[in-house]
């Protein structure tokens, strides 16, 4: 009886405790949890077209930007269009691998190959990628293995509100909600 009732304000503390840490600690609670487990940190996404990131960093050694061409001067860094592919994969001849192939077909009949984004802010929250890669920023502070793995993987333990701040307060920007929430 005595022994259980303990154990009974025991769990309770330890609810509450936790509760605390999520809300007023979210940034350290979440990064605590998945420095625990970090193969929860990612997940592999769907896409129409497996597009393999390293096989065209190392074979043919295009620096991000000339698929992501907007990255460095303005908001979005974009997805790039069918017309970046036409480049090299307007014959077979580049590659004759399978996912290759269906790149040539999208090339062949002028379409664009409908990617799912993976990541997307909801509208009312502003992203100027331009002002972070000015500040000298890696892709990989927010994108992590994203770009330099080979199948199309998405980071879910960063991107989120607190993690945000937490940045900016470190880093002296500024953390006003007009900040990010102006438009
Ligand atoms: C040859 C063109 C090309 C190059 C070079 C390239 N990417 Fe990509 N990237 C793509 C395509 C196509 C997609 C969409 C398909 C996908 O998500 O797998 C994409 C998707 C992404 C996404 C996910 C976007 C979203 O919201 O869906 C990120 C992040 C990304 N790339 C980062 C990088 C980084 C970092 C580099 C440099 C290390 C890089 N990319 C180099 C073509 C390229
Ligand atoms: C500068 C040239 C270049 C450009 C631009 C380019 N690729 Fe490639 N791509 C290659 C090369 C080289 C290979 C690998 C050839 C091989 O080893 O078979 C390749 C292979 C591929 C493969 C097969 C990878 C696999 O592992 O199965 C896909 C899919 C692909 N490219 C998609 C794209 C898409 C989508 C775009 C446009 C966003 C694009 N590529 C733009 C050069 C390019
Ligand atoms: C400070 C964090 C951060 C850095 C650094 C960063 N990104 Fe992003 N990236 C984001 C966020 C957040 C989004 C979602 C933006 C949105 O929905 O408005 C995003 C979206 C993207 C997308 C999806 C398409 C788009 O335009 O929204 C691509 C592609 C991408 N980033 C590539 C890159 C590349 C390449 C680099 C490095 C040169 C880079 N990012 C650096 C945070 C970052
Ligand atoms: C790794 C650190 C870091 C991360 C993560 C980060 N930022 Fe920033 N952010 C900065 C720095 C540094 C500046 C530049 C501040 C300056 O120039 O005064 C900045 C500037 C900005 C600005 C422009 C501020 C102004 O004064 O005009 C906005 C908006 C912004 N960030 C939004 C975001 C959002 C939204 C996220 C999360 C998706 C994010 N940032 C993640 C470091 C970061
Ligand atoms: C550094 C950028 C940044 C600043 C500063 C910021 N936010 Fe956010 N906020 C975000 C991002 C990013 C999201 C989207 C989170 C998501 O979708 O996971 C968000 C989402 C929200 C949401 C939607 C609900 C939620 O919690 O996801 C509310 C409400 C909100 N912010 C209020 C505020 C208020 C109030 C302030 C000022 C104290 C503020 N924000 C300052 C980046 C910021």
């Amino acid at each position: 009886m005595k022994k259980g009732f303990v154990l009974l304000i025991f769990i309770v503390i330890l609810l509450v405790l936790s509760m605390i840490g999520f809300y007023g600690y979210r940034f350290q609670t979440q990064s605590l949890f998945y420095s625990l487990f970090p193969i929860l940190s990612w997940v592999s996404a769907d896409q129409p077209i497996l597009f393999n990131h390293i096989l065209h960093q190392e074979a043919v050694k295009l620096n991000c930007s000339f698929c992501h061409r907007y990255v460095e001067r303005y908001r979005s860094a974009g997805i790039p269009s069918i017309e970046i592919c036409r480049a090299c994969h307007s014959t077979n001849a580049m590659s004759k691998r399978p996912e290759a192939l269906k790149v040539f077909e999208y090339v062949k009949a002028n379409r664009e190959i409908p990617w799912n984004r993976m990541y997307e802010l909801p509208n009312y929250v502003v992203f100027p990628h331009w002002i972070h890669i000015q500040k000298k920023m890696d892709c990989s502070v927010c994108h992590g293995m994203t770009g330099v793995k080979e199948r199309p993987i998405k980071m879910v333990d960063r991107n989120y509100m607190d993690w945000c701040m937490h940045c900016h307060k470190k880093r002296v920007a500024s953390n006003d909600c007009y900040t990010c929430h102006s438009s």
